[in-house]
């Protein structure tokens, strides 16, 4: 089976990105064949700073490597190494109508809060569709705000399959056990609602974030509510299950303050991250065998895209000059 995913360069990495996304993809590498890469052109969507974007892909390599991406297991690439997804972009755009993208929820979210959208904001879902159809890969996991966009690919792969003649495999998104991490207020946690906590922060400016998520207002002798906890949202998704069962036993019987809860998960956050940031100083200080890493897999992924775009310009009737 055939596994792919991508995340945006477009700010520091989150508890959300982990949780939802990257967990699940270092869990797959020794299960299956995978495919992940930095999706850099997407970010062109918001980041219009070359030396910013250039970092930020940085980081998200850095990031990746950090928590265990095995190189040797995954194909790990930049999304720009492989130029033939913007022309299947393009391909599917054309047998994909507007509709079907003014649905998008990504979209119609910063039209209802009034924001600019450019066209590549728009027809993101279009590059999305390639990135996933060009490997014929066939699970795609992410956090629950992607499945809009991979039920769109499945549409366009088969707009394209009914258009021109079966070439697309029908993928499927896999979520795990955090579809959605909830951020410092209680909404989904995202770096564009400024309420991440970040994979690799100062452990100063975490104990304080974390000590300010917010929490309702019930007395420390009242029993509390897990289920609808932000706390408790992480602190189990980063405690061991019998940590997990008694903390629920303790927010339940009462007599037991949001702060000793929020000083634990800053312990478990620590425990997991905190011995990992010398390991990424260390591929910091490395930045030409991050590049390598990136080139291999880019030329690794590019092969099989350029295969499969050789059927779909024939599929189509666009011919090319030979090389
Ligand atoms: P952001 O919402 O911060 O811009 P991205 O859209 O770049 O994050 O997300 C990259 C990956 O991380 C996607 O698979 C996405 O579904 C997942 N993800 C992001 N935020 C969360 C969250 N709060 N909970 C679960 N998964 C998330
Ligand atoms: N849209 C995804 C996000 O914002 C990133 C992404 C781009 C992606 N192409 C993809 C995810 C293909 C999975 C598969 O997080």
């Amino acid at each position: 089976m055939r596994i792919l995913s991508g995340i945006q360069p477009s700010g520091t990495l989150h508890l959300g990105n982990y949780l939802g996304a990257m967990k699940q993809h270092l869990e797959l590498q020794t299960q299956h064949e995978c495919f992940y890469f930095i999706a850099n052109l997407h970010s062109l969507t918001t980041i219009h700073d070359a030396e910013r974007l250039r970092k930020l892909t940085l980081d998200v390599a850095l990031d990746y490597l950090t928590l265990g991406l095995d190189p040797q297991r995954v194909t790990f690439f930049r999304q720009s190494d492989v130029p033939e997804v913007t022309e299947l972009a393009w391909i599917l755009s054309t047998v994909t109508g507007k509709g079907l993208l003014e649905r998008a929820h990504s979209y119609k979210d910063k039209m209802a809060k009034g924001l600019p959208v450019n066209m590549g904001l728009f027809s993101y879902p279009l590059l999305m569709a390639a990135d996933i159809l060009i490997y014929l890969s066939n699970e795609v996991p992410v956090g629950r705000d992607q499945v809009q966009h991979i039920e769109m690919t499945q549409d366009m792969a088969e707009y394209f399959n009914n258009t021109y003649k079966p070439i697309f495999i029908r993928p499927e998104p896999r979520l795990n056990e955090a579809p959605v991490v909830p951020g410092i207020d209680g909404q989904k946690m995202s770096k564009s609602y400024g309420n991440i906590i970040e994979i690799f922060g100062e452990p100063k400016a975490m104990r304080k974030k974390i000590m300010s998520i917010k929490t309702d207002s019930t007395p420390f002798e009242e029993p509390k509510h897990p289920e609808t906890d932000n706390v408790f949202a992480l602190l189990k998704l980063l405690a061991s299950p019998e940590e997990t069962a008694d903390w629920e036993r303790r927010y339940r019987a009462g007599g037991m303050g949001y702060g000793e809860a929020k000083q634990r998960l800053f312990e478990l956050y620590e425990a997991k991250f905190g011995p990992l940031r010398e390991v990424r100083a260390d591929w910091a200080k490395r930045p030409d065998e991050v590049e390598d890493i990136l080139s291999a897999g880019g030329r690794r992924a590019r092969a099989i895209a350029r295969d499969v775009m050789a059927q779909v310009r024939d599929a189509c009737g666009i011919v090319v000059s030979r090389e």
